[in-house]
């Protein structure tokens, strides 16, 4: 009885041994395929590797410099962001007179900035700024302004302010002083050669936007630089070439029709 159970006991020894030597070799040989395997397929996409490489090697490129691209325009986002908010928050005193769009303000004698081209509105600041404009006794309403310009400490401030003046959107002025279009219109050629045939602006002749201004603005500054309170300064130089051509117009009348002219053609591109 004995005797059975050790033969029993060591067949099923024998055979759990026989397991085990077959599953040593199944798995050995498994994992000596699949190391032999692996060079293998390295050689085999190795035939297809200056095509895949380059490609990989190309897109890696090509995804990099997208990523520095994307980081790049993302900062300049960011930016343009801080420089919107910081010039938002610089426009908020000028919105007091000037309008919370730029609209500007007759009853606080403060023309429309929106739709005024850029380094224009720089430059008239910098005027300011550095007492060239709103200094001539008579500039009563250029004096209110020049103590504006000075709280923009640096050029810095300056262009923030004016990026954010120029993208705000443009109204067109409601003519207050009745003046005639027609009659506007011929003595308006005189002025187109500079300020343009819709009185866009003309940057290479220093030449502002005059199109979006309200008429009384535009009466006024023309009074001013025919009486001599703006363009007088010795370092006003663009203020001195405008001067002459206010000096043309033989009365108020001859300045509201330029400027009933030049109303309409707020909004022209
Ligand atoms: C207290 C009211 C007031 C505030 C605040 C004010 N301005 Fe003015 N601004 C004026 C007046 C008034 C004029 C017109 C001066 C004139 O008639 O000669 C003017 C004129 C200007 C002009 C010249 C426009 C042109 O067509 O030549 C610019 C540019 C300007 N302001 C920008 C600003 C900016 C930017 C701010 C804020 C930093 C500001 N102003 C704050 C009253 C103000
Ligand atoms: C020789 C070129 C030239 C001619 C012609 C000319 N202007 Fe000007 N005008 C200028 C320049 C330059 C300035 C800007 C002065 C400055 O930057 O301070 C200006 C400024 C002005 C301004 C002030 C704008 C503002 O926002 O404050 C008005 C208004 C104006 N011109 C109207 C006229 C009218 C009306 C005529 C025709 C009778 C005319 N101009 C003819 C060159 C000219």
């Amino acid at each position: 009885m004995n005797q059975s159970k050790d033969l029993k006991t060591r067949a099923s020894d024998e055979s759990f041994c026989s397991l085990l030597v077959g599953f040593n070799f199944i798995f050995f040989t498994c994992l000596l395929a699949f190391m032999l395997f692996l060079p293998l397929q390295a050689v085999l996409s190795g035939s297809d590797a200056p095509h895949g490489t380059d490609a990989s090697h190309d897109e890696g490129v090509a995804d990099a410099s997208h990523g520095a691209a994307a980081e790049v325009h993302a900062a300049a986002g960011a930016v343009e962001t801080i420089t919107h908010a910081a010039g938002k928050a610089a426009y908020m005193v000028c919105s007091t007179c000037h309008g919370a769009e730029g609209e500007g303000n007759t009853a606080l004698n403060a023309p429309a900035l929106a739709g005024q081209q850029d380094w224009y509105l720089k430059r008239q600041l910098i005027k300011y700024k550095d007492g060239v404009r709103g200094t001539h006794p008579d500039d009563i309403y250029g004096m209110q302004m020049r103590p504006m310009a000075m709280m923009l400490t640096d050029e810095a401030k300056i262009d923030e302010v004016v990026a954010y003046i120029a993208q705000l959107p443009v109204t067109a002025p409601l003519p207050t002083l009745g003046g005639d279009v027609a009659k506007g219109a011929a003595s308006y050629a005189l002025c187109a050669a500079c300020h343009g045939p819709d009185a866009e602006g003309n940057v290479l002749l220093n030449a502002p936007a005059l199109q979006n201004l309200p008429d009384w603005y535009i009466v006024r500054q023309l009074q001013n630089y025919k009486s001599g309170v703006r363009g007088t300064h010795p370092k006003d130089i663009e203020g001195m070439q405008m001067r002459p051509m206010a000096m043309v117009l033989a009365d108020e009348q001859a300045m509201k029709d330029i400027a009933a002219f030049i109303n309409s053609k707020a909004g022209a591109e």
